[in-house]
This record gives structure tokens, sequence and C-alpha cells, in this order.
């Protein structure tokens, strides 16, 4: 069984929201090297203020689609092991939709042909839910067929099927993590990229309303993103994962009124919330079937919906 420490670790899209966790995570269980390379479309210096703390953290500002530098960066840190989070997030398919399909998908490619190189031995690739749509079961399990709703997701569901063939081609050593939505300190709370949870609590803080699109009855299956970090690492230690695709999630769903309400009865605000049209390539309902997750990595979720939610806005009502 592969372990962690000692590793010389990459970390695409390392000083993002779980990119930084994962970081600070793969210092504390010892990795031997942890190299984060971010090109600070989103990412933020703040979230790895500690790893920077570190003589085996080093930062690359550079974008992780170049193939020369991602080259150059693993053969001068001699990386064993890549956790692709690199992307921009979900939000971005409604201003630049090419550019919100085509990240996702030539990371994915960079990443494939370095491997195929021999560049660096392991690949945990970062896919996401929203692969899937709008469940057509629930729980939805990773046999779930795959229907993309934003360019974003048909992104992240092409760099999946890329994957996948190259792991049947070339017997690459990779798994494929699908995390549900993710919450928890760190996540980006400004502009019309930011998170549900953190825009929610800047609106009230700041003496807005919070925002519902449609009816807010569409749920998504929240995870705590300490639990997702954990789920990434053993994802690594356990080789039952190699080939396979594995859901990250709570496998409990929750609607958008309660999301809000929750929030709102946190924050102490009693008024209106402003109504917006629904957006049609919203998806409907997510719920993680984490089975398979439980199975193969020994996953479960430590983390209750009840208490990270209180930790999370704390950490916001410090920060902002
Ligand atoms: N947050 C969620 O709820 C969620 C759910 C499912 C899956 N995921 C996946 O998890 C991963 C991390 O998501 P996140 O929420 O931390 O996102 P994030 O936007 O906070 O972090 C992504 C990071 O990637 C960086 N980046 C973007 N393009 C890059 C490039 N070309 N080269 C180098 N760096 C680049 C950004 O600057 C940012 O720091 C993503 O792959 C995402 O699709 C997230």
């Amino acid at each position: 069984m592969p372990d962690i420490q000692g590793k010389h670790v990459l970390v695409t899209g390392g000083a993002g929201f779980i990119g930084s966790h994962l970081c600070d995570a793969l210092l504390e269980k010892g990795a031997g090297k942890v190299v984060c390379v971010d090109n600070f479309f989103l990412g933020k210096m703040e979230n790895i203020e500690d790893a920077l703390k570190s003589d085996r953290f080093q930062l690359y500002r550079d974008d992780a689609r170049n193939f020369g530098v991602m080259q150059a960066v693993m053969e001068k840190e001699d990386i064993e092991v890549v956790f692709n989070l690199a992307t921009i997030a979900l939000n971005y398919s409604f201003f630049n939709p090419l550019d919100a399909y085509m990240v996702n998908v030539s990371l994915a490619n960079t990443l494939m042909e370095l491997m195929k190189s021999g560049a660096f031995k392991t690949l945990i690739h970062t896919s996401s839910s929203e692969a899937y749509g709008t469940a057509k079961y629930s729980p939805m399990d990773e046999n779930h067929p795959i229907d993309p709703t934003t360019p974003y997701a048909a992104g992240k569901a092409a760099a999946d099927l890329m994957i996948q063939s190259f792991m049947k081609v070339l017997d690459i050593d990779a798994a494929i993590v699908r995390p549900f939505n993710n919450y928890g300190p760190r996540q980006n709370a400004e502009g019309p990229l930011a998170g549900i949870i953190p825009a929610t609590a800047i609106r009230i803080k700041d003496g807005g309303r919070p925002i519902v699109n449609g009816d807010g009855e569409q749920t998504r299956d929240f995870l705590y993103v300490k639990d997702t970090v954990w789920g990434l690492i053993m994802a690594y230690e356990q080789e039952a994962s190699r080939g396979q695709v594995i859901n990250l999630g709570s496998g409990k769903d929750i609607s958008m009124n309660s999301l809000l309400r929750g929030i709102c009865d946190y924050m102490g605000y009693t008024g209106e919330w402003e109504h917006r049209e629904e957006r049609t390539s919203d998806v409907k309902k997510l719920c993680a079937d984490i089975r398979k997750a439980r199975r193969l990595l020994g996953f479960e979720p430590q983390m209750t919906y009840e208490d990270g939610i209180i930790e999370t806005l704390d950490w916001y009502k410090g920060v902002l």
C-alpha cells in the first residue's frame, strides 16, 4: 500500500479552495515535498499562508496546461504523485463557455502526455458530480449516466473519458475522484464565481438579501472540505482506487431553501430573499451514493453538516 509520507507531490490548483486544504494535509501527513502549481486565476496567497511556512512546500505561479513548464517542474522537484485540482469554477460557463470547457480538457491532456512520457507515476484526478447532471435516480452511484448541463461539467466529463481511455491503452496508474459540493473555509467568496455559502454570508453581512434561483427546491450533497481532502489522500494510498471512478459526498442532499434558511437563522437575518429566474442549466438534484468510496477507500465523512456549516460561517464572519 503506497504511503504519502516522504513522497514528492504536485498539486495543480493548490492555492484554491480544496487544493490549499490538500496542500496543508499533505504537509501534515509528512509528504517529502508539496509542490503547488497555480496560475492564480482564482487562487489566493492567503490560502497557502500556512503551507508557505514549510521548507517542504514550493509554489510555482504558472499555468498547469503548459507541458514544458510542467515537465521542467516535475523534473526539478522529482515528482512522483500529481493531484489535479486546477479548474475554473462552474459559473464561468455563463461568461466564457469555451474556456470553462477547455481548461478542464487541456489540463487532463497535458497530464496524460506527461504520464505517457514517464514524468510522474501516479495521478489522482479530481472530476465533479456535475458530470452526472440532474439525478435520474438517487442516490447517484458511479454508473449513473453522464449528462452534463454546463460547459464546465462537459469539460469535466470529457477529461474523465480521456483519462479512462488512457488508463485502458497505457496501463497508467491513475484514479478519478468525483466530489459532490464542497463547503468550508477558504471557498471563493467574491464576484460571480463565488460559492453559494460564502456569497450568501457576505450579502447578509453587507446588508444585502440572500439570492435564490428558481423555486429553491434544487438539492445538493454538501461535503466538508477536509473530508474531501481525506478522500483524495485515501484514493492515493488505497491501490484499489486505480482505474476507478469514485464518488465523494456525504450521502445526503439538502435543498437550497434549507441551506439558505440555515444561514439566515445562524446570522440572525429575518428579511426577504431575492427570487431570481430559474437557470435552465442548473442541475435539479445531486445526492451521492458513497458505498464505493466506503468499500475501496474506507471513506466515511467525519464532519456533520450541522457542525460544518457553523464552523464555516464562523470562519467567514472572522475573515470578511
Ligand atoms: N468546490 C466544489 O464544490 C467542487 C465540487 C466538485 C468538484 N470540485 C473540483 O475540485 C477541484 C478544486 O475545486 P475548488 O473548489 O478548490 O476550485 P477553486 O477555483 O477554488 O480552485 C481552483 C484553482 O485552480 C487554479 N487554476 C485555474 N486554472 C489553472 C491553470 N490553468 N493552471 C494552474 N492553476 C489553475 C485557480 O487559480 C484556483 O486556485 C476542481 O477540479 C473542481 O472541479 C469542486
